[in-house]
């Protein structure tokens, strides 16, 4: 498992090694999210990256014994794809080309964690006045939808990009060198663990979620980007992890496939989740003010700097999840808030400043 100690890669160690069936050597210098995991005869942490060229012998012999080569190595913040765009590019594209390679020369199957944003914009996205009344302009279907990303001088597109590149590069191997493999394209997976809270366990800017959550527990406004017009469809990491550990159980019905993994019915506009986010944190907190916690629109511009350009909205098709996985998501976005704003209201509120109010 390689970024084995990301928040996705935490929450897969949980169910697989708690599930006891499954030997785990994970790579990534980072640990602090997989304390718990450290002692347990099952898992073996390589603290580095696996792209390091010391560690390269050690990584093929576990290729060679794996069942299965789980990648969810990636820098995919958005803040970082138009600021740091060549790393970008080479975390997620040439750091993972010698992965595929691996995978390929021993035959390995190669579980790749790719994202929604392969996608790009949706076609209803670029239509004056929009196209959202016909859903064969906006669904995303895994082996249909074109994929449209922005001009380059939009780096927000080298991540989109990148991760583009590297399906194409596996889907070829597939076809010249028989390389198994699955590609999951996550459409917003929240939890606990998620990124982190800038200034106090990281620095930076993160996703949404864990911006929301920071200006909670700052008593700053909530910011919203072009006033919160995109769309997210919002799923539990719980029921994500449940799709990742089915592909690994039914090799003949995941390999040579590509999943959507998300949850139609968690739809919302980013305005909403403000929304959603301050209510859920008033009842967490028991503090009435937070319905009211400022929400402020601010520009792409100003948010993310020059080159920032949004997905306008991300609804997933899930028929092949469903039909070959038996796969269908149910938690709502409220009980996922609930827990997952739980969790860093716990680890965080000490110290905090009073609901900012109006
Ligand atoms: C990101 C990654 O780029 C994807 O690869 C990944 O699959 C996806 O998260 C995910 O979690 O699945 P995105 O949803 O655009 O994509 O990332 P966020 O940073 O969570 O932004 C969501 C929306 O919120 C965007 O419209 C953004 O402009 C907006 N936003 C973000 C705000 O309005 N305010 C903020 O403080 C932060």
């Amino acid at each position: 498992m390689l970024g084995c100690g990301g928040f996705i890669g935490s929450h897969l160690l949980d169910r697989m090694l708690g599930d006891g069936r499954f030997r785990v050597d994970g790579w990534d210098p980072e640990d602090g999210k997989i304390q718990a995991h450290l002692g347990n005869p099952r898992f073996r942490l390589h603290r580095r990256p696996a792209n390091a060229p010391e560690t390269r012998a050690e990584l093929e012999q576990a290729v060679r014994s794996a069942d299965a080569v789980i990648n969810l190595a990636a820098i995919c913040n958005p803040s970082e794809y138009n600021t740091r765009p060549l790393s970008v590019i080479h975390a997620n594209l040439f750091d993972v080309y010698p992965v595929i390679l691996l995978c390929a020369e021993h035959g390995r199957w190669l579980v790749n964690l790719s994202t929604s944003e392969v996608y790009g914009r949706t076609i209803a996205g670029y239509l004056p006045g929009g196209g959202y009344d016909d859903p064969d302009l906006y669904e995303l279907r895994e082996d249909e939808t074109p994929l449209v990303l922005g001009p380059v001088r939009n780096q927000r597109w080298t991540y989109a990009c990148a991760k583009q590149m590297v399906e194409r590069l596996i889907y070829a191997h597939h076809m010249e060198d028989g390389l198994p493999f699955t590609i999951i394209r996550p459409l917003n997976f929240f939890g606990p663990r998620m990124d982190y809270i800038p200034s106090r366990d990281g620095d930076g800017v993160p996703r949404v979620l864990a911006c929301f959550m920071a200006a909670l527990l700052a008593g700053e406004p909530m910011r919203l980007v072009d006033g919160g017009r995109a769309r997210r469809t919002i799923v539990s990491i719980h029921e994500a992890v449940d799709a990742i550990c089915r592909i690994l159980e039914r090799p003949q019905a995941a390999q040579g496939e590509i999943f959507n993994i998300g949850n139609r019915d968690n739809e919302v506009t980013i305005a909403e989740l403000a929304d959603r986010m301050r209510k859920t944190y008033a009842r967490i907190t028991g503090d009435a003010r937070y319905n009211d916690h400022p929400i402020v629109e601010t520009s792409a511009e100003d948010f993310y700097g020059a080159g920032y350009e949004d997905c306008d909205r991300r609804m997933p098709d899930l028929t092949k999840a469903e039909r070959l996985l038996g796969w269908s998501p149910k938690v709502p976005l409220d009980d996922i808030l609930l827990e997952t704003m739980t969790h860093f209201h716990e680890a965080h509120a000490a110290g905090r400043p009073a609901a900012a109010g109006p």
